[in-house]
C-alpha cells in the first residue's frame, strides 16, 4: 500500500486551539477502550512527542473502483438495513409529553424512578450520551473515506444515502438519552453540554486513513461495541428499578445491532472481492487498536475524563477487555477469517495475527483488572462533583 505520511503539529490550524485546553490537547489517548488494558510501553514516547503522525489516503487509487462496482450490491444489500422513518421510534415515544395534561405526573414518575440509579451508573449513562451526541464527528469520519463519501451533501449513491440515513437514525440516540437525563434532574446539564461542545470541537482520530477498508472494519467493531455497552447498561439500570430507562437503552442497543450487521456485511463482501486487502486492513486496524469515539472528551476540568469514565465502565462490566476480545472473536468467526485461503504471504501473516489476538487481549485485561484494584474515588463534574469509584 502506498501511504502518505502527514506530520501535523498540534498547534497547526488543522487542530484548532479553541477545542481543548493545552494539557488536554497534547494528551494522547492512553487507553484504547474502556480503560481495560494498560498502555503499551512505547506509548510513553508518543506522549512526549508534540507531533502526531496522521496517515491519509492509504488506499491505492485503483481500489476506488471496487467501491464503485459495489454500488448495485449496496443498493440491494445495505440499504435494506435502514428503517423507513415512519416505522422508526422517536425520542418522544419514551418521554413525558409536555402538551398533555398528565405531563407533570409523568415527570414526577420519571424523577422517582431515576432517584434509584446509583451515581456510578449515572456516569456511565452520561458518558454514553455524550458519545452519542458527538454524531457530527462520526458523519464527518464516514465522509472522509475515499470512494464512498457523500460528494455533495445530497448525493444519490447508495453509500451516501446510507451515511445520511444512518446519521439520522443515530441522531435519535443522543437526543433521547439527553432529554431523559435532563428530566431526571440528577445530572449537571451545563457540565455535560460543555463536554459535548469540547468533544465535537476536538473530533476523533481512529486512524482509518480515508481508507474504506479500514473505515468499515472500524465501524463494524464500533457498532458492536456500542450494542454491547447499551445492552449491558439496559440490564443494569433494570436491576436498579428504572424500567423505562432500561427500555430506552435496550431500544438504542437494537439500532446499534442493526447497524453492526450492515457494516459487517460490507466487510464480508470486501473479503469476497479482495480478500488480501481486507485481511491486511483487518490486521492493521487491530494493531492500531479500536479507539473509542469519545476518547478526546473533556469537561474543562478533568484532563483524564475519558480514562476515568472508561474505568467506571470497566469496573461495572459495561464494556471491558473481555468484551473487546469477544468482539474480535465474533468478527473473526463471522468473516470466516480462519479458513480463508489463497492469501499472499503478507495476507497469511495478517490472518495469523487476527486469529491469535483475542487470548492476548484477555491476558492484558487481567493485568488491567489487577492494576485497577484499590483505584481511588474521584469527583465527576457531570454529577455535581459527587465522587465515584474508578
Ligand atoms: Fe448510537
Ligand atoms: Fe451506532
Amino acid at each position: 500500500m502506498t501511504m502518505k505520511l502527514n506530520l501535523i503539529h498540534f498547534k497547526s490550524p488543522k487542530c484548532p486551539s479553541f477545542a481543548l485546553p493545552s494539557a488536554a490537547r497534547c494528551r494522547t489517548p492512553k487507553f484504547f477502550m474502556a480503560s481495560a488494558l494498560p498502555s503499551p510501553s512505547n506509548e510513553t514516547e508518543t506522549l512526549k512527542n508534540p507531533f502526531r503522525a496522521q496517515v491519509t489516503h492509504s488506499m491505492p487509487p485503483q481500489k476506488v473502483e471496487i467501491f464503485k462496482s459495489m454500488e448495485g450490491w449496496a443498493e440491494d444489500n445495505l440499504l435494506i438495513h435502514l428503517k423507513p422513518v415512519e416505522k422508526c421510534w422517536q425520542p418522544q415515544d419514551f418521554l413525558p409529553d409536555p402538551a398533555s395534561d398528565g405531563f407533570h405526573e409523568q415527570l414526577k414518575e420519571l424523577k422517582e424512578r431515576a432517584k434509584e440509579i446509583p451515581d456510578d451508573y449515572l456516569v456511565v449513562l452520561v458518558g454514553e450520551m455524550i458519545t452519542e451526541e458527538a454524531l457530527p464527528t462520526y458523519q464527518t469520519m464516514l465522509n472522509t473515506m475515499d470512494g464512498v463519501r457523500d460528494e455533495t451533501g445530497a448525493s444519490l449513491t447508495p453509500w451516501a444515502v446510507w451515511t445520511r440515513a444512518w446519521t439520522a437514525e443515530e441522531n435519535r440516540h443522543g437526543d433521547l438519552l439527553n432529554k431523559y437525563l435532563y428530566l431526571s434532574g440528577r445530572v449537571d446539564m451545563k457540565q455535560i453540554e460543555k463536554t459535548v461542545q469540547y468533544l465535537i470541537g476536538s473530533g476523533m482520530d481512529v486512524k482509518s486513513e480515508n481508507n474504506p477498508f479500514l473505515g468499515f472494519i472500524y465501524t463494524s467493531f464500533q457498532e458492536r461495541a456500542t450494542f454491547v455497552s447499551h445492552r449491558i447498561t439496559a440490564r443494569q439500570v433494570m436491576k436498579h428499578g428504572d424500567i423505562k430507562l432500561a427500555q430506552i437503552c435496550g431500544t438504542i442497543a437494537s439500532d446499534e445491532k442493526r447497524h453492526e450487521i450492515a457494516y459487517a456485511k460490507i466487510v464480508e463482501k470486501l473479503f469476497e472481492i479482495d480478500p488480501d486487502a481486507t485481511m491486511l486492513a483487518f490486521a492493521d486496524m487491530m494493531k492500531k487498536k479500536i479507539s473509542m469515539p469519545a476518547t478526546f472528551m473533556h469537561d474543562g476540568r478533568d484532563d483524564n475524563l475519558f480514562y476515568h469514565f472508561s474505568a467506571v465502565c470497566q469496573r461495572l462490566g459495561i464494556y471491558t477487555a473481555d468484551d473487546y476480545a469477544d468482539i474480535v472473536e465474533h468478527l473473526v468467526a463471522q468473516w470466516r477469517v480462519e479458513n480463508m485461503t489463497g492469501l499472499s504471504v503478507d495476507g497469511q501473516e495478517a490472518q495469523e495475527y487476527v486469529c491469535k489476538l483475542s487470548p492476548r487481549i484477555r491476558r492484558l485485561g487481567e493485568k488491567a483488572r489487577e492494576m485497577a484494584k484499590n483505584a481511588p474515588k474521584i469527583p465527576f463534574s457531570w454529577i455535581y462533583d459527587r465522587e465515584v469509584q474508578l
